[in-house]
């Protein structure tokens, strides 16, 4: 499975990139919001050409993936074209994101304009990654639209079914993939009872069908449930920093630290040392 950084702070992707195992970058409009928020903050000012443009070089030789800030189809192609047009010669890496569907409410009856855009841009070559994706149903047709990535969001799941039943939880509080039960049964979103039960789902759904757009499991809060992404097939796990920092600790590697450190003894240092 794959690992993206989800952040659209420069400092943080590049912290992620120095490790050498991340395989791209997925923003969004909030993400861009935190990242400027937090240089405004630091007083300093930020020209977004040239902040995107770092970043698509950090990143070089894997996706970053840009959302789209229109919501009609006409605005959403024109604009993806735009971005793409105006970055991709920066490190050829560019991945336009879309919302698999636009609306607000049921009424605004924009059900179509993403998926028409997914496909319009993916038929001109862009690469897309299909976004906000909450139902299997939803991922099949991003695919059959042609979408190179569709972005099932685990967590928002998870929140949604623990609303409901009136559980009181922390973002990064782990559920389980298996869901959870109050005194009258399984609690579910439509036949989906965890966020990762949701990338199973579509990636059982990829695998039957011989789809070949990748799942990327998107908000993902902690390492277990990372784990569980990878188990249940998405080929891709999108995560804040300090969720792939958590993939790498555990309280006994740094017992084992210690106590191997205190048990260097200089003939053996020394050795080492030779070159
Ligand atoms: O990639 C999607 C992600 O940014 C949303 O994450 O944790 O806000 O649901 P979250």
């Amino acid at each position: 499975m794959k690992i993206f950084i989800d952040s659209a702070k420069l400092d943080e992707i590049e912290h992620a990139y120095s490790s050498g195992i991340i395989d791209g970058v997925t923003t969004n409009p909030s993400l861009i919001k935190k990242a400027v928020e937090d240089l405004k903050k630091k007083g300093q000012e930020i020209d977004m050409r040239q902040y995107i443009e770092s970043i698509l070089r950090t990143a070089k030789g894997t996706p970053v993936s840009i959302e789209v800030t229109e919501y009609n189809y006409q605005g959403m192609v024109e604009q993806g074209k735009s971005l793409f047009r105006m970055f991709n010669p920066i490190a050829n890496n560019v991945c336009i994101k879309i919302p698999v569907n636009t609306s607000f409410e049921a009424e605004h009856g924009r059900e179509f304009e993403g998926i028409r855009a997914v496909k319009t841009l993916s038929a001109a070559g862009i690469p897309v990654n299909c976004t906000l994706i909450f139902t299997p149903e939803q991922a099949l047709l991003a695919a059959k639209a042609g979408a190179s990535f569709v972005s099932p969001f685990a967590g928002r799941i998870d929140d949604s079914i623990r609303k409901e039943s009136g559980v009181i939880f922390s973002k990064s509080d782990y559920f389980p993939a298996e869901g959870i039960r109050n005194g009258k049964g399984m609690l579910d979103d439509n036949g989906i009872v965890s966020g990762i039960d949701l990338v199973r789902q579509i990636a059982d759904i990829f695998r039957k069908q011989g789809i070949k757009s990748e799942v990327l499991a998107a908000s993902l809060r902690n390492a277990r449930q990372v784990r569980e992404a990878a188990l249940a097939g998405a080929h891709i796990a999108t995560l804040p920093v300090d969720v792939i920092k958590e993939l790498l600790s555990n309280r006994k590697t740094q017992e084992g630290m210690k106590s191997f450190t205190a048990d260097i003894i200089p003939e053996y240092a020394d050795l080492a040392k030779e070159r």
